[in-house]
């Protein structure tokens, strides 16, 4: 028995030295050392021995075993050492390499859009107003000379909530009551503000028309505001937005909250007024509804209307945007599609 407990050893020592990884110094030491391993199973045997060979023979084995262990761990402390020393060069890296390019986000078109919007009325004057997103009903309407089953209501089907009284505004004009009533000091102070967001309408989604739209409304209020400041401000902003020799010309209209309403065209900027496809031919592009705030909704803002007056008007980015960079189908700007997106 102790020969065998000699020559094992020397054969797991032998062995061990041509151990060169972790993963094969693992093997090594379940053979010889684990729970199965081979040292274990000799100790097993001491049952079978005479008594008085046992306690030299235990005294051997676990010398042994001490031993082996002992081997184990210096030869585990050499690998570990030639193992990080191969990561580390193998690993280096060249940080002389070019990078990788990294995608850079772009504008939305929209956004660009309604970015240019803002430069310019802001250098005319007027400051942004945010406005909310999800209205009641009477902001949206009553409050703007529309109560329940007025007929215009129908113009602008409506995204209803399961809460009564609580909608998705179908246009940013409702802005017009709010921002009157949080700057106006009860309609003692002069307001200039835009109102740029969402509006949602539930209508039938085509290649031109979506459930979701960009407004940008626009307000002034004070005393002796006439209708031809509505249309001399609106043609500052065209020349501003088109071009020095951008013509504007207005038409009469109707909205239930101006009081006279007018719609804006803009001389079309692509074929400058001879005609092409995307005016349609007209030479014209509509560009926003308008008109000298009604009274009801001027006393609904918190003003007295024998004192004070006002304009108003509400434009549509995308429509431009559309016609700008030539974009067939309004669908593309919220389809989340970054081939199109990506073109900006
Ligand atoms: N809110 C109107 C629309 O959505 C546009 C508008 C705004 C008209 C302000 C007049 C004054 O069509």
């Amino acid at each position: 028995m102790q020969e065998a407990l000699n020559s094992l050893h020397q054969e797991a020592t032998t062995e061990l030295e041509t151990v060169t990884s972790s993963d094969a110094l693992r093997e090594w030491e379940l053979k010889y050392l684990g729970k199965q391993g081979a040292v274990t199973k000799l100790m097993r045997g001491v049952g079978g021995l005479p008594s008085e060979e046992r306690a030299a023979f235990g005294k051997r084995a676990n010398e042994v075993k001490t031993a082996l262990a002992e081997s184990y761990s210096a030869r585990e402390t050499v690998i570990k050492a030639q193992e990080l020393a191969r990561d580390l060069s193998q690993g280096q890296i060249d940080i002389t390499l070019a990078g990788r390019p990294l995608s850079v986000g772009g504008l939305h078109p929209s956004t660009q859009t309604l970015r240019r919007y803002r430069e310019i009325w802001a250098e005319m004057g007027f400051q942004v107003f945010r406005s909310r997103e999800v209205e009641d009903d009477d902001t949206n309407f009553t409050l703007l000379n529309m109560p329940p089953h007025h007929p215009a209501r129908d113009m602008q089907d409506t995204f209803y909530t399961t809460t009564p009284n609580v909608i998705l505004r179908t246009h940013t004009s409702p802005g017009q009551i709010r921002s009157m009533r949080a700057l106006g000091a009860d309609g003692t102070q002069p307001i200039r503000v835009i109102l740029p967001g969402m509006c949602y309408r539930f209508e039938q989604i085509t290649t031109r028309s979506e459930i979701q739209f960009h407004q940008v409304e626009g307000v002034a209020v004070g005393r002796g505001i006439r209708m031809t400041d509505l249309k001399g401000t609106i043609a500052e902003f065209a020349r501003r937005m088109y071009g020095d020799n951008a013509q504007v010309r207005f038409r009469a209209s109707y909205f239930p909250f101006t009081e006279p309403s007018i719609e804006v065209d803009v001389e079309c900027f692509l074929c400058e007024g001879s005609g092409c496809r995307v005016c349609k031919y007209a030479g014209w592009l509509e560009i926003a509804g308008a008109g000298m705030m009604h009274p009801v909704v001027l006393r609904n803002g918190g003003y007295d209307p024998s004192v004070w007056s006002g304009f108003a008007f509400g434009m549509g980015p995308e429509r431009v945007t559309m016609l700008m960079h030539d974009i067939q189908d309004i669908r593309y700007f919220w389809g989340n599609d970054l081939r199109f997106l990506e073109q900006f």
